[in-house]
Formats: C-alpha cells, sequence, structure tokens
C-alpha cells in the first residue's frame, strides 16, 4: 500500500513503524520489498556513502541528486528527504525555498533537525503545504558544537527539555518525529506525551517504531558503526568475496570466448 503521512501516523498504537535510509534506487527497491514503511534520504549520505567526516558537508544540491534516485524507485514506502546543514537557522525564505526543491524532486515529507527554536518556521512549512518530520535528542548537524555524539535526556533537565520539544513539535504540526539517542527512559517518556508516532534510533524500545541507516543494518560500512546498531546482514563482506572471486576468475582466464 502507497503510504503517506496519514498511514503513518495511524500506525502509532497498532503496530511498530519501520523506517530506514535510503540514497539510491536500488537499495529504495531492495528496502521497499521488504515492506519497510519509510525511507530516509538522510543527509548521512555524506557520511555512509560520500567519504565526508560528518553530515555538514552536504549540500542541497547532494540531497536534491539522491532524493531523485530514491523517489525513482517509486516505493510504497513514505519518501523523506534532509533538510541538509546550514538552512534550519536561515532566513524562513531560504528554508522555504530548499524545502520547496526537495519536495519538487519527488519528496514526501522534510526532516529537519531542532527543537522549540525552531517551531514557528515548522508551523509556517506545513501551513504551506511541506509535512515536517521534527528530529531531537543528538543532532548531528550540530558537531563542531558537540565535539562528538553522545547520548541525550539522561539528567532530569535534557530530559524535561527534549520532551517539552518534541510537545512543541507536534503543535507546531509535525506528523512524526525521529528521537536520536536519547536516553530509554526520556524516550518512553516522549512517546506517551505525543499524539504523533515518536520514531527512534539508539533510543531505546519504548518509540513507536525504529530507525537505522540501512549500511549499518546491511553491515555494508568500512567505518566501525555506532554501538547501538545490530547488524542484520554482512554486504561488506559478501561484496569483498565477490570482488575477489572476480580478479581470480580474470586473471584464471575463466571467462568464456564469445
Ligand atoms: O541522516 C540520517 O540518516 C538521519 C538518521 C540517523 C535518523 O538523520
Amino acid at each position: 500500500m502507497l503510504k503517506n503521512i496519514q498511514t503513518i501516523q495511524s500506525l502509532k498504537g497498532k503496530r511498530a513503524i519501520v523506517a530506514t535510509t535510503a540514497y539510491d534506487t536500488i537499495i529504495a527497491k531492495i528496502a521497499d520489498k521488504a515492506s519497510i514503511d519509510i525511507l530516509l534520504v538522510g543527509d548521512s549520505v555524506g557520511t555512509t556513502q560520500l567519504g565526508f567526516d560528518s553530515t555538514v558537508n552536504v549540500t542541497l544540491d547532494m540531497m536534491m541528486h539522491h532524493t531523485s534516485a530514491v523517489v525513482r524507485a517509486q516505493t510504497n514506502a513514505l519518501v523523506v528527504a534532509d533538510l541538509p546543514f546550514g538552512y534550519t537557522h536561515d532566513s524562513y525564505q531560504n528554508i522555504f525555498e530548499a524545502c520547496r526543491k526537495l519536495i519538487q524532486v519527488g519528496a514526501s515529507a522534510i526532516k529537519i533537525e531542532g527543537g522549540q527554536s525552531i517551531v514557528s518556521t515548522i508551523g509556517r512549512l506545513v501551513a504551506s503545504g511541506i509535512p515536517i518530520m521534527g528530529h531531537i535528542g543528538l543532532l548531528p548537524q550540530q558537531i563542531n558544537n558537540l565535539g562528538k555524539y553522545r547520548k541525550f535526556g539522561l539528567d532530569k533537565n535534557e530530559a524535561k527539555e527534549l520532551i517539552c520539544d518534541a510537545e512543541a513539535l507536534e503543535a507546531a504540526g509535525c506528523f512524526a518525529l525521529i528521537g536520536e539517542m536519547v536516553a530509554s527512559k526520556t524516550s518512553e517518556i516522549i512517546q506517551k506525551a505525543i499524539n504523533i508516532p515518536y520514531i527512534g534510533i539508539g533510543s531505546g524500545p519504548k518509540c513507536d517504531g525504529q530507525i537505522l541507516v540501512a549500511n549499518d543494518l546491511l553491515g555494508f560500512s568500512i567505518d566501525p558503526i555506532p554501538n547501538f546498531v545490530r547488524e542484520f546482514g554482512n554486504l561488506s563482506s559478501k561484496a569483498l568475496e565477490a570482488f575477489k572471486s572476480y580478479k581470480k576468475a580474470v586473471e584464471n582466464g575463466e571467462f568464456p570466448n564469445e
């Protein structure tokens, strides 16, 4: 069934929402065959595919390129695109233009990192017809301020702030929220406090669903993966085996003459 924001929202309280990232047509098609609900064209494309150290190098042009590739897979899954670094606190006109471009290449919704400080922008975007998925907890686009990735919401004050962020984002019109590396107990409170789906990554089991970066869950990366990730495949070693077999076959002249 073709997913839209309403069908995603209707899953809260019924069954777990299953989401992953996709950056190209083939992964999008394969994930869709597995009936994944949401494909996020994450700015994690920068670190997983493009060789950058963080997501801050990812530009709007790169996001448009990868979003179009995922959209061409014509999935039943809802395709959500990340608003890349540098736009969130830009002028409303620039944010709107960036979101408009991502929607016009085929994304059905945009994910934006941030909490209470961006709710007025989110309200305006939603009113203009751009569905928004919020993102709280660890905000990878803040890496240069943070220094390193860490868990959020472990202490009372930070937990309180995150709960206020979640409630404010729901009130602003977000159709769903991602909570990244949020302490399990805080996630449980957030999940109960809001009526929109709360999808976790490294945020414990008490969420309305889970999202993992495709390369991490497929075991298809060179860099070490976060410790909360469960690998469900080992594509890197399968690819290595295939390349080695190919090399051997070529060296042994095993290719038939045609
Ligand atoms: O870019 C991304 O892949 C993300 C997920 C980690 C949620 O934002």
